[in-house]
Formats: C-alpha cells, sequence, structure tokens
C-alpha cells in the first residue's frame, strides 16, 4: 500500500537512486497541499540556437512559456515533456531543453514523439535525471508511454508499451493514475490529424477502461488545446510551447496564438484542477503561408 506523498519511481534502465528519492520527498507539511504538475510540450527545439519553426524561433518562444510559468504558478512538483522536445533529432537539442529546465527545482520525465530520435532523447534524459517511465508521487501514479514510431509521423504502441500500462495500472489500483503519451488517442475532429494520430487506440482504450482509477489521459502532438470527457476519463491537449495548429482544420494550417503549457492541480483524493496559460508579451511573427511542419 503506497500512503499519499510516498515517492516510487520506474527509470528507463530500471535503477533508482536514492538521491532522486531525497531531492522529491515531500516534507509533511506539503502532503496536505495539491501535487502540482506541469506539461510542457512540443518544442522542437534544434542545435541552432537561431533555429525558427514557421518563423518562431523555438528556443525563445519555450523560454517565454517557462518565464510566464514561474510568474504565474511558480515552481512544480513534476514537469512532464511530453515529445517532440527537438524539431532535428538533435542531441543538442536535447541538452538545450535540460538546460532550460534548470530554472524548475522539481524534476522532469521526458517522452519522446514523431520528431524525436529516442535512442538520442533518452541517452540525454538520463544525463538530466528525466528517464521516468512511472512515478508515485502526490498521491497519485503518473505513467508516460512512449507512442513514437521510427521514421513515421502517426503513433503506436508497440505491445510492451501497452503491457507496461497494464502491468502499471495494477500494482496500484488505490491510486489516481494520469497516463500520458505523445499521439491523441481520439478523434479531434481534424481531418489532417486523424491520420496521424496513435494508431492502435482501441487496444489502448481496452487496458484504459479496465482500470477505474484512470483519471487523466494527456497528449501532445496537436499543437492545440482540448479538455473532453470519455466515461468520466478527462482527455486533455495542450499547446505547444512553439506555433499552433488550428483546430478543426481539414488539411494542415496554423494560426497565431500564442506558446503556453498546461498547469496541473492534482489532490490525493482523486480531485484535481487544470488550466492552459499562453505566454504574455511574446511577438512573433507566423509563416502561415506553409504546407507542413
Ligand atoms: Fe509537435
Amino acid at each position: 500500500m503506497i500512503k499519499p506523498g510516498a515517492v516510487v519511481v520506474h527509470l528507463c534502465q530500471i535503477q533508482v537512486k536514492s538521491t532522486d528519492l531525497t531531492k522529491s520527498a515531500m516534507t509533511t507539511k506539503d502532503k496536505t497541499r495539491a501535487f502540482r504538475v506541469l506539461q510542457l510540450t512540443d518544442p522542437h527545439l534544434m542545435a541552432n540556437a537561431s533555429g525558427e519553426l514557421l518563423g518562431v524561433n523555438t528556443r525563445s518562444s519555450l523560454n517565454a512559456v517557462i518565464e510566464n510559468v514561474l510568474e504565474t504558478h511558480g515552481q512544480p512538483d513534476l514537469i512532464l515533456a511530453t515529445g517532440d522536445l527537438a524539431q532535428d533529432a538533435s542531441r543538442e537539442a536535447y541538452r538545450v531543453f535540460g538546460e532550460s529546465l534548470k530554472v524548475f527545482s522539481c524534476k522532469s520525465a521526458w517522452l519522446a514523439g514523431n520528431h524525436d530520435d529516442t535512442d538520442k532523447l533518452r541517452q540525454v534524459a538520463a544525463q538530466y535525471q528525466a528517464d521516468h517511465r512511472s512515478i508515485v508521487q502526490g498521491g497519485w501514479q503518473i505513467i508516460l508511454l512512449d507512442s513514437s514510431v521510427p521514421g513515421k509521423v502517426l503513433g503506436r504502441l508497440a505491445q510492451s508499451e501497452l503491457d507496461f500500462l497494464e502491468q502499471m495500472l495494477t500494482q496500484h489500483p488505490e491510486l489516481p493514475a494520469l497516463v500520458t503519451l505523445h499521439h491523441h488517442p481520439v478523434n479531434i475532429g481534424s481531418d489532417w490529424m486523424e491520420k496521424i494520430g496513435l494508431q492502435n487506440r482501441d487496444a489502448f482504450w481496452e487496458i484504459i477502461d479496465r482500470f477505474p482509477q484512470v483519471k487523466i489521459v494527456l497528449w501532445g502532438h496537436v499543437h492545440q488545446k482540448h479538455d473532453l470527457d470519455r466515461n468520466g476519463v478527462r482527455l486533455l491537449a495542450t499547446p505547444s510551447t512553439c506555433i499552433q495548429f488550428a483546430s478543426k482544420s481539414v488539411k494542415f494550417s496554423v494560426e497565431d496564438k500564442a506558446p503556453g503549457y498546461r498547469w496541473f492541480e492534482l489532490q490525493s483524493t482523486g480531485d484535481f484542477t487544470t488550466e492552459v496559460r499562453r505566454a504574455l508579451n511574446f511577438e512573433f511573427e507566423l509563416d502561415q503561408n506553409s504546407s507542413g511542419y
């Protein structure tokens, strides 16, 4: 039986370092307040510091979002980075991401997206102690699934990922759970994005439907905000920290909304609040005529 506030971390290499536990341990006082989780998604960083995506410097937009997090919400207890951390799949982009997060005092967990090189991402994530697959903290279980498929934009969960999901949920039926992946596991009403979502979503939902403790399914990839419900499970998507895709679009199209992030306040009862915020005072000129990214 895991008590609220206890910290159990499953790392990629199945290692648990005592320093991680000490760093993340919550005080008695902290147990009574919400577990605060920050989601940053799709920063699309590049090795080149002046690299732009459709006219937006992705390092500058990420920094503007981080500045807004610190001004608006302050320090989180955990950061979830839900894929497309790099646009160019470079080791340098992952290093820049890790360095950017050093203004936060909590640990982070990184997922791969379709633009990432999973092996490189995991190697650099390990250097920043961000290679977590499952986290038990603040009375919740957070499960991260890799839906990336090498060379493809669409997503798929390998059988090993589905088995991992089932195994983790079986281990902690007493804890409310947040499950996160890069690709959207439901139709979001956008024709071009429907083709690049999670392909084997039925297998994913077959597992989720058997575990009533799952409260939240969270993803990146779509560069836009969604807040849906499926049989009592909140389905949430979040703006990118760089460019935004137009919602309900038939073909690829972008819109000039500001970069953003999602914030959660999770209670150990399973109740929670969440909101999306966008970077204030970030000026950019979006190339609206591009046919892809
Ligand atoms: Fe993306």
